[in-house]
């Protein structure tokens, strides 16, 4: 049984979220294969519905070892919600997006993704879209720390199975 469902979003789950989802299923297999975790990703907006990520993401990513190129963009939704207990954002725009689509509800299943990285002096994992690579090469650094900082959390937690309670300690 899945225990814990975490969805990564960004604006157009073309850069950074695609990324957070790779680096993320490639780390929770290697340090924590006993977690029964979802993984997935989706954007704010629709621009990329269908995609694979940019190219400069898919290089990036396979220059250190992670394979996206399965992946395709999607948006999210409000039943993604009820779907995830998590839901991972990369900014504070795509917390505000996000925000408006959540069930009243459900809004604190959302965090910045950086909150799994106190002590990450960025808070916000920045859009590289109009950047070049040294950017996108930030992006998979970041969302690795987080990666990292996630699974710890998880792998702490009392009894997996307590769904709802996998927030993070750090806001
Ligand atoms: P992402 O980056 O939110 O990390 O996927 C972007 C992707 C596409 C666009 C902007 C940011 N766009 O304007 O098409």
């Amino acid at each position: 049984m899945v225990a814990v469902r975490i969805l990564f979003v960004c604006m157009g789950n073309f850069c950074r979220s695609p990324t957070a989802e790779g680096v993320f299923r490639s780390l929770a297999a290697a340090l924590a294969p006993g977690l029964e975790l979802g993984i997935d990703s989706a954007g704010t907006h629709g621009y990329h519905v269908g995609d694979a990520p940019d190219a400069r993401s898919l290089k990036v990513a396979r220059a250190r070892g992670v394979d996206l190129s399965g992946l395709r963009a999607r948006q999210l939704t409000a039943a993604d919600f009820d779907a995830f207990n998590l839901i991972l954002v990369m900014d504070r725009d795509n917390l505000e997006d996000a925000l408006r689509v959540a069930p009243p509800m459900r809004r604190d299943r959302v965090h910045l993704l950086l909150d799994f990285v106190p002590d990450q002096p960025l808070r916000e994992v920045p859009d590289p879209y109009y950047g070049g690579l040294p950017d996108f090469e930030l992006v998979f650094d970041l969302v690795e720390q987080a990666a990292r900082g996630l699974l710890e959390h998880l792998v702490a937690a009392p009894g997996l199975s307590a769904k709802a309670d996998a927030t993070p300690a750090h806001r």
